[in-house]
């Protein structure tokens, strides 16, 4: 939707973030260029550049001889890659991963701007900080993530937390040894965000966490714009990458004995459009990634306004590509759905969900929602109610509306009270664990088969993994299972997770998922 048909949906225009009150500017080492909405909104379909040339500095080789590093990551699974890929470079200049943040050197915060809460863990753990920063006044501090490209966060922590050494953004992470190199000699807080996003750069190193389960971006921003939401600003424009990278990536994964793939983009179902050389799509990327010889491939998140034919089609033929869909709905309203602008009604997306479980009749489907949007009726939440009943989904993330600055719904006039939002939150989530509880019961006596991952987090006794499904199974099995896939007869069915007893490993056949 453009600028004059947003306005034209009624929907309100969009203006600058707050400028900054004071006049940071010397504090800005390196470069900062606030991103704002109404660049966003301009931004066009320049080229794309693809490097495959980073290299860490000679200069910089050694920065983290005897240095610890730690991350604590608070965002989606596009931030925990990141998390992957800076600690990649960290450790190619020569710093040990640490889980103790007392034993850092460096410290690092990559952050999520998706909600108000998940701000507020950062800024309270941002607190917690600086004692470690006074008794040791060489650590250094780090903010990056979603938060960091948000300008009125980085003017708060200039003012706040002085205890911050670098706030780096997205779109920065390949300038991450010049950063720190910066923040060695420098006494100010370094500041190094850009808002325009950056070019595809293949070849950074990743630290992939563990050997089973592996994520792989296929796409990189998002240029939907729902109005709530602060993703378009935070991770640019959409870019994909292109086929035979993200192709040659997951044969890599396959042959290091990954067993599990998720592939990563804010709206995977718009994989492709910005490219003008070939009609490739999603479709196809999945048709081709179906031939490699993994056993799992998911993908999340999917928008239901992309979700196309082809792809339903090339899902349905199975194999690799798991029967398990995320589709987030976030209203059963069309009218809320439209002041949302994601394009989509609700008749249309039942009516994908129709198409979808005609194609494939064993398929498990997921969903966002996002309760207590600006002026939402009661009605209109029944309306969510219906849907979620109507579809069957086994799970939902549910949420309450929280309004981010500098978006379109931010500036939306809001007449429902906190304490009405929290009521349907909470009628919501019965639901949700209702339905959840009833997607479960099928499985007792049923024979499952599991991705075994470790062991459980309440019982190392017991060792637990996922179904292709994404049900958690807990069972007791010797640990050499760890990172196989096996059969597991479940025993006792519960609202969130399954018990089972361990059969064997499997080799190639599939039961129930
Ligand atoms: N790209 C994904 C969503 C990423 S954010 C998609 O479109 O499906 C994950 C979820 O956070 C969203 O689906 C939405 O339900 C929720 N969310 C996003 N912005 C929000 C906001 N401002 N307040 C509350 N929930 C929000
Ligand atoms: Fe945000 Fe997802 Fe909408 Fe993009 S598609 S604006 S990430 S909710
Ligand atoms: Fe949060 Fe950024 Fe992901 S806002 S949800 S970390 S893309």
């Amino acid at each position: 939707m453009n600028e004059e048909q947003r306005q034209g949906a009624g929907l309100l225009k969009p203006d600058l973030v707050n400028p900054p009150e004071k006049d940071y500017s010397r504090y800005f080492q390196t470069v900062y260029t606030p991103p704002s909405l109404k660049d966003a909104k301009k931004r066009g379909k320049e080229e794309i550049a693809y490097h495959d040339d980073f290299e860490i500095d000679e200069r910089f080789r050694g920065m983290g001889t005897n240095r610890k590093f730690f991350i604590r990551t608070f965002g989606c699974q596009m931030n925990e890659h990141d998390t992957e890929v800076i600690a990649g470079i960290l450790i190619g200049l020569g710093y040990e991963p640490t889980d103790i943040v007392a034993e850092a050197n460096v410290i690092l915060l990559n952050t999520c701007a998706i909600r108000e809460n998940a701000e507020n863990k950062v800024f309270g753990e941002l607190g917690h900080y600086k004692p470690l920063k006074q008794k040791n006044p060489d650590v250094l501090i780090g903010v990056c993530g979603c938060m960091s490209q948000e300008e009125s966060v980085v003017n708060k922590i200039l003012k706040t937390y002085d205890q911050v050494d670098m706030i780096f953004g997205t779109h920065n992470i390949h300038r991450l040894p010049n950063i720190l190199h910066e923040a060695y000699l420098s006494k100010e807080m370094v500041i190094d965000v850009w808002s325009k996003e950056g070019d595809i750069i293949e070849n950074l190193p990743k630290v992939r966490h563990g050997n089973i389960k592996a994520w792989v971006n296929i796409m990189y921003g998002c240029d939907k714009f729902c109005t709530y939401c602060i993703v378009p600003y935070t991770r640019g424009k959409e870019r994909s990458r292109r086929p035979q990278d993200i192709i040659q990536e997951v044969r890599q994964l396959a042959s290091q004995g990954y067993k599990e793939i998720t592939l990563l983009g804010q709206n995977v179902n718009a994989y492709g459009k910005d490219f003008d050389d070939i009609g490739y799509r999603f479709g196809d990327l999945m048709e081709d990634l179906r031939k490699i010889d993994i056993p799992r491939i998911r993908f999340t998140t999917s928008h239901p306004r992309d979700f196309d034919d082809h792809l339903i089609e090339v899902l349905a033929k199975g194999g690799n590509l798991v029967d398990h869909i995320h589709l987030p709905v976030q209203s059963g309203s069309s009218d809320i759905l439209k002041i949302m602008a994601r394009k989509y009604t609700r008749e249309h997306y039942l009516e994908l969900v129709r198409k979808i479980k005609e194609a494939i009749p064993n398929v498990t489907l997921t969903t966002d929602i996002i309760v207590g949007f600006p002026n939402e009726t009661d009605e209109q939440f029944e309306e969510t109610m219906s849907l979620y009943r109507e579809v069957g989904f086994d799970i939902a993330y549910t949420y309450i509306y929280s309004p981010r600055e500098g978006t379109p719904a931010a500036k939306m006039i809001d007449n429902i009270p906190m304490e009405v939002k929290k009521e349907r939150l909470q009628r919501l989530n019965k639901l949700v664990n209702d339905l959840s509880a009833e997607a479960m019961k099928p499985y007792k006596g049923k024979i499952v088969e599991v991705l075994v991952e470790g062991e459980s987090k309440r019982n190392p006794e017991v060792l637990a993994g996922y179904t292709e499904k994404n049900k958690l199974v807990n069972f007791k099995a010797p640990r050499s299972a760890i990172g196989k896939i096996v059969k597991v007869k479940i025993t006792e069915a519960k609202t969130w997770s399954l018990d089972g007893e361990f059969i064997g490993v499997v080799e190639k056949e599939k039961v129930m998922s």
